[in-house]
């Protein structure tokens, strides 16, 4: 059975709308740990648009199971997470002007800077995961570097706009989640992960852990709102 971390990264995307305390990401994780979530996994850009380097020092003293920081593969982050320690760190390209991560990263095409930063981060006791598209040459890329993780990138598959597309694609993740179990990498897989489509893509077997953070804080919002809006009722109308 897959495990499933939670990122609560668009937690902070509505505190950070007010530039308050509240909602704290932090609390958040610990609510999703309640729930039974296996990890809690974080973005910190560059732009720090959501998540805030205290958010990822304070997560790692309160997260009980496994912290994940996903992190573009600059000299920044990779000082940030030696001195942090998450369980395990997930390299992702990342562009200034980009709403989400928009593509798994070129690890053929960064091979030696790739090679420099892998072995510092696992010499540091962390485990290292390349957010990758479902691409067999990535995956084998993936391996030759020595990744222990390759998190498959399952956007294309989410956006898919017809059912045909969508089958063409959960093939790609599937023949991507072979090849990586069969070169002795972890399998992880995220973007776009909701309600409906998860139900495919938990069919396939060599996937150990899903990465999910949109679909499960907007639903969050929705099943949490008439409570809220209860709550205030009562203060108002006494
Ligand atoms: N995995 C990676 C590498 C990501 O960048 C993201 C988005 O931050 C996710 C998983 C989660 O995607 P979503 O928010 O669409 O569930």
């Amino acid at each position: 059975m897959a495990r499933l971390a939670i990122n609560v990264d668009h937690v902070a995307t509505v505190r950070q709308a007010r530039m308050v305390r509240e909602p704290d990401p932090v609390t958040a994780a610990a609510l999703a740990e309640l729930a039974g979530a296996d990890g809690i996994v974080v973005h910190l850009r560059e732009d720090r648009r959501h998540i805030q380097d205290r958010d990822l020092e304070v997560l790692r003293q309160t997260v009980k199971t496994r912290l994940n920081l996903e992190m573009a593969a600059t000299e920044e982050m990779v000082r940030i997470a030696l001195k942090i320690q998450p369980h395990v760190v997930t390299l992702v390209p990342e562009k200034r002007l980009e709403l989400t991560t928009e593509g798994g990263l070129n690890v053929e095409g960064q091979q030696s800077h790739l090679q420099e930063i892998i072995p510092r981060l696992q010499e540091g006791g962390i485990g290292v995961s390349l957010f990758i598209d479902p691409d067999l040459h990535q995956v084998r890329a993936s391996q030759e570097l020595k990744a222990d993780f390759v998190e498959i990138h399952t956007g294309s598959f989410a956006e898919a706009g017809h059912p045909g597309h969508q089958e063409q694609e959960l093939g790609r993740i599937e023949e991507a989640a072979v090849l990586a179990d069969e070169l002795g990498l972890g399998i992880h897989a995220g973007h776009g992960v909701d309600y409906k489509n998860i139900l495919w893509l938990r069919d396939i077997p060599e996937i150990e852990e899903f990465s999910i953070g949109h679909a499960v804080v907007a639903r969050a919002v929705l099943v949490g709102m008439e409570r809220a809006v209860r709550e205030m009722i009562a203060l108002v109308k006494g």
